[in-house]
């Protein structure tokens, strides 16, 4: 057995040692379409000369004439792969560090190179950098997920000076693009309004986006973007990559077009407030950049990511999720065991598989019967659930329902038990009033003492309630005043927040490895791969109005994949039940309204709706997606998932413009379908008293048809929002 295993290994592992050959080295990271291509110069200097489709034949590679070279390059390495700063770098630079002897410059020569196969398609190559002057050195790891086309990129630093040295800058990548000109697709808003999107192009000098709210970092712009080359970005044609960086906290992404027309683009942890202190013989690791190049515009980019991060990312990413109901819109504080027990019943009745228990079931001193107490007292409050969560628990189970519930772990309210006993675990300034966000506190995560509460927190429940089938980990308070009592150095607080948080959820996955967790932060305030590494879903936003969540989940769409979007159908906006279901079934359905409130059609149209959803929430969750008519540029939003095979497709339309005679007045055009297959189309969610104008033709198209002529949902006024299956007739 450890035979087999070892010679698995060898065959997963193959290690090639690369030593710099004098002349030039190429070093080119591939994945099924595309190549990122490092050339080592006999100078040692490492530039980055090709980022675009892959060669047939890569020795051609080292005919790649430097032409991002238009013009005179004073110093030869504006196309570096890292660039060291303090040399002869006149550029922005990707790392920027002081040295224990005072010195601030840097230069990083190449050392070699090594490329291991992994498992499932996966190539590591690791690119070694030294500074001939100091013992300092920086690993390039280059993560290429062949068959998913997307490339993962950090580094590591390391030193053994003398003393500690400040990094002042410790970016996870620096690519180097030639193009005629870039236009970057960034994404910005406040609590719900997230993800709108801003299409500029880039001219010369730097445009930064980036974080300064340590916690709930990405609540006025997320880590994530597009850049076209030579055009604004179409979607399913031209040169895009999309970029997104795995860090749940203060975050910089530069654009810079240099004095040659070329792009830089130098994403990682923000430099502000941030210089870290590291001491000799310890290593940092920066977070992961991900990006991936596609030659079939936004659609490609997106269609590659979703698969890569369903399959290497997102825990259970293939797996299964579950439908529920929520209580939060239904009661906010206000409830007891008799309230919820009716809601398991009406979670049942409903069809959904758990209930999910919101905010304000905790706290006893400091009760939360609203958002101004209680955070951090995780003990269930004893006037509203006197029986305790197992008993809850048990009820939901009595119901035919699994039970989740709402933690806010890192958190703490200033009138609370906790910030009594323990003022010197939360992030303040003792020397400066308390100023707060949704008036709490932040706990200081770079403790490792905190870090053990709040990892027992979840512990604790988990181990007295072992069949809670749900966590939503909520976080809605950026960082004020930041200041931790315990840390050494006040500039590593950000970086050391947020490695503490990524601590304690990997204590958690590998203790509860299939829990299903939901990313919350006031919404979508810290929706990133480096936290979707740990949880199962995200909740998009807290704006629920189903007119307004088609373009949030639009833009969402770019990154991440629908089986991994929370969508629920509430209250929120005046659509009628059929047109908010239907938005909120473009990824993991969920409810939160007063099932009783429902009328007997709205209860039997959502009952039947859920039925509906299990026959086709894999083509949703796991399909790939075609975004086939913009909400920003047509009466109607329209998308369609194909599964794998080409043989179904789940297709929404809806309309987003209330004009007369607004809607899909001409075929629209479907995409991703097998030509040569035959489709009937069927329309789903019809309401009840209704018919479909659609289920009444048993009509037959080739796929080529449907792609190239269409096929017209018949959205209109009357119509808001149509929900068609596309399936094969052998
Ligand atoms: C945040 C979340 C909501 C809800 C409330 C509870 O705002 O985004 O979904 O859980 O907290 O306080």
């Amino acid at each position: 057995m450890k035979q087999l295993c070892l010679s698995v290994l060898f065959v997963f592992f193959i290690t090639l040692i690369t030593k710099a050959a004098p002349g030039d080295v190429h070093i080119a990271i591939e994945t099924r379409q595309t190549a990122l291509v490092i050339r080592v110069d006999k100078d040692q200097s490492p530039t980055l000369v090709h980022l675009g489709s892959k060669l047939r034949n890569a020795a051609e590679y080292a005919a790649i004439p430097a032409r991002g070279k238009r013009g005179e390059d004073y110093t030869d390495i504006y196309n570096s792969v890292y660039t060291p700063a303090g040399s002869r770098n006149l550029l922005e630079p990707a790392i920027q560090v002081t040295h224990a002897d005072g010195n601030p410059s840097l230069d990083l020569k190449y050392i070699r190179h090594e490329s291991q196969s992994m498992a499932d398609g996966v190539v590591l190559t690791k690119v070694y950098l030294k500074d001939p002057q100091y013992p300092f050195e920086v690993t390039l790891y280059y993560k290429a997920y062949q068959n998913e086309d997307v490339i993962e990129q950090w580094s590591t630093i390391r030193h053994t000076e003398k003393k500690s040295i400040t990094l002042h800058k410790y970016a996870s990548a620096n690519l180097y693009i030639p193009a005629q000109n870039y236009y970057l697709t960034h994404f910005h808003g406040d609590w719900a309004n997230e993800m709108n999107p801003s299409e500029i192009p880039l001219t010369e000098g730097i445009k930064i986006l980036d974080s300064k709210l340590g916690t709930r970092a990405d609540l006025f712009q997320p880590p994530s973007f597009l850049v076209s080359l030579n055009k604004p970005a179409e979607e399913e044609q031209g040169e895009v990559i999309a970029g997104t960086l795995s860090w749940s906290g203060n975050y910089q992404l530069a654009f810079e077009v240099d004095p040659l027309h070329n792009l830089r683009i130098i994403p990682g942890i923000n430099p502000y407030a941030s210089a870290y202190s590291l001491a000799p013989g310890t290593e940092f690791t920066t977070p992961a950049f991900l990006f991936t190049y596609s030659d079939k515009g936004k659609g490609g980019a997106s269609r590659s990511l979703h698969r890569w991060a369903r399959k290497h990312r997102i825990p259970q990413g293939e797996g299964n999720r579950l439908t529920l109901l929520n209580n939060w819109e239904a009661t906010y504080f206000d409830f007891n065991e008799e309230k919820l027990s009716a809601l398991f019943k009406d979670g049942k009745k409903l069809g959904v598989d758990l209930f999910l228990l919101d905010d304000g079931w905790f706290g006893n001193k400091y009760p939360r019967n609203n958002d101004r107490a209680g955070l951090g007292d995780w003990q269930e409050n004893v006037k509203k659930l006197p029986h305790g969560l197992g008993y809850l628990v048990k009820e939901a189970e009595n119901a035919g329902i699994k039970f989740g519930i709402w933690l806010e772990p890192e958190m703490v309210s200033p009138k609370s038990e906790l910030y009594e006993k323990h003022p010197d675990w939360v992030i303040k300034l003792a020397n400066r009033s308390e100023y707060y966000f949704r008036n709490q506190l932040v706990l200081d995560l770079s403790n490792p003492k905190v870090q053990d509460f709040v990892y027992g927190v979840v512990n604790d429940l988990m181990t007295k309630n072992p069949t809670l089938g749900f966590i939503k980990w909520d976080c809605n308070a950026v960082i004020y005043n930041a200041f931790s009592a315990t840390i050494q150095n006040q500039s590593n607080l950000y970086v050391d927040y947020v490695q503490g948080l990524y601590k304690v959820l990997d204590r958690l996955r590998a203790k509860y490895p299939t829990l299903p967790m939901m990313l919350c932060s006031g919404g979508g305030g810290r929706v990133d791969y480096g936290a979707l590494k740990y949880f199962t879903e995200y909740w998009p936003s807290d704006n629920t109005d189903a007119q307004e969540r088609i373009f949030i989940q639009w833009n969402y769409s770019y990154f991440f994949p629908s089986i991994a979007s929370c969508n629920h159908v509430t209250d929120w906006g005046k659509q009628p039940i059929k047109f908010r279901t239907d938005v909120a079934m473009m990824g993991k359905l969920g409810y939160d309204i007063v099932v009783s409130k429902l009328t007997e059609e709205e209860l039997t149209f959502s009952q039947q709706a859920l039925k509906t959803y299990e026959g086709i929430k894999n083509i949703i969750w796991k399909g790939d997606l075609y975004r086939l008519a913009s909400p920003y540029t047509n009466d109607v939003a329209s998308s369609m998932y194909v599964s794998e095979s080409r043989d179904r497709a789940v297709w929404f339309t809806y309309l987003v413009n209330s004009r007369y005679k607004a809607g899909s007045q001409a075929p629209i055009k479907l995409n991703g379908l097998d030509p040569a297959k035959n489709y009937r189309i069927r329309e789903l969610n019809v309401y009840p008293g209704t018919t479909s104008r659609i289920n009444t033709s048993t009509t037959t198209y080739s796929g080529n048809y449907l792609m190239a002529i269409g096929f017209n949902p018949q959205v209109d006024t009357r119509r808001t929002s149509v929900v068609l299956e596309v399936n094969e007739v052998k």
